[in-house]
């Protein structure tokens, strides 16, 4: 008893689970996102919620969405990845599901996940940054979730790293998620691949010489395999990283910065060269306590096991029909 859903929707997949009161998860579900329209997505919302409940007997759905959402956590402001804009979310789908409905950014949900049961259990200040396609932020402060004024807290991608830098998805330039992202790894592997450098020899082989086919994920594959330029694309992604830790770190002081999403899959290759940059780059450094640097113990599953805590959890009045 006591189960919810949880729907994680990222730029690129859908994931969802059926999650009980230990964060456990009873079934779970994967499939591509579909962005062409605001309608398209919740359509595929829908049809997962329904296909679960035909065989759990569930209590409410939660959504991670991967952009930001209004104070009432009701209505998707901007998503840069995603079709939405000012799209009124949770009316739309407690009027299609008839059922309590929550919806969450997509990182402050693994955030949450990770400090219920995971890598933070027992951490009641946690930074959680999540390197998916984009670089999504979750902030859990004395238990709670910290969301702002206005709900959008944590949008640590879009600070500013590289004044004039790479153009990103959010219209802006220079982003940290341009350089520490999923996207970000595959675009640097990308334009190492086609500056005609034989060092990018092992990294098309491994696409069939199409450069345009290089992600984040066949860089991290080719790296394992111990291919000097996939490990310095990791290495490189790792430096970006570890900066932008230690300015969360002079923001905000956590005792534990958590790191998750698909590209934290890549391990010591990636948190070797993140841990040492951000040694480095610490304010007061030698002078301060440290957080500690974690990765994610929950993986790509995080998401969408908050959310389906936070539905289950959340007051009625916040979630039932507008
Ligand atoms: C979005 C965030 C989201 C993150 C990870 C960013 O580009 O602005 O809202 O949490 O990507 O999906
Ligand atoms: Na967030
Ligand atoms: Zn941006």
């Amino acid at each position: 008893r006591g189960l919810a859903i949880g729907i994680d929707i990222g730029g690129t997949r859908v994931k969802a689970g059926v999650v009980d009161v230990y964060g456990q998860v009873v079934e779970r579900l994967d499939r591509a996102t579909p962005t062409h329209s605001p309608e398209a997505t919740e359509d595929a919302i829908a049809d997962i919620v329904g296909e679960l409940r035909g065989r759990h007997h569930v209590r409410a759905v939660g959504i991670g969405a991967a952009g930001f959402i209004d104070e009432n956590r009701s209505t998707v402001l901007f998503a840069p990845h995603l079709a939405w804009r000012r799209e009124p979310l949770r009316a739309r789908l407690v009027e299609r599901l008839r059922m309590r409905v929550v919806v969450e950014n997509d990182a402050n949900a693994a955030a949450w996940a990770e400090y219920r049961f995971g890598a933070a259990q027992g951490e009641d200040s946690v930074v959680l940054v999540t390197l998916g396609t984009g670089i999504g932020g979750g902030i859990v402060t004395h238990g709670l979730l910290e969301r702002g004024r206005h709900g959008v807290a944590g949008e640590f991608g879009h600070m500013t790293l590289v004044p004039e830098g790479r153009r990103c998805e959010c219209g802006d330039r220079g982003c940290w998620e341009q350089y520490a992202g999923g996207s970000a790894l595959a675009r640097s592997a990308r334009e190492l691949a086609s500056s005609g450098t034989p060092l990018a020899g092992g990294l098309l082989d491994a696409v069939d010489g199409r450069a345009d086919q290089l992600s984040g994920r066949v860089v991290s594959r080719c790296a394992d395999e111990g291919d000097p330029a996939a490990e310095g694309l990791l290495r490189e992604t790792g430096e970006w990283l570890g900066m932008g830790l230690a300015n969360l770190a002079a923001a905000l002081d956590p005792g534990m910065l958590v790191v998750g999403g698909g590209v934290s899959a890549a391990g010591e290759l990636l948190m070797e060269p993140a841990r040492r940059t951000f040694a480095h780059s610490l304010t007061g450094r030698g002078y301060r306590p440290s957080p500690r640097i974690e990765v994610a113990a929950l993986g790509n599953d995080a998401g969408f096991i908050g959310a389906a805590d936070l539905a289950r959890t959340a007051p009625r009045r916040s979630a039932d029909a507008p």
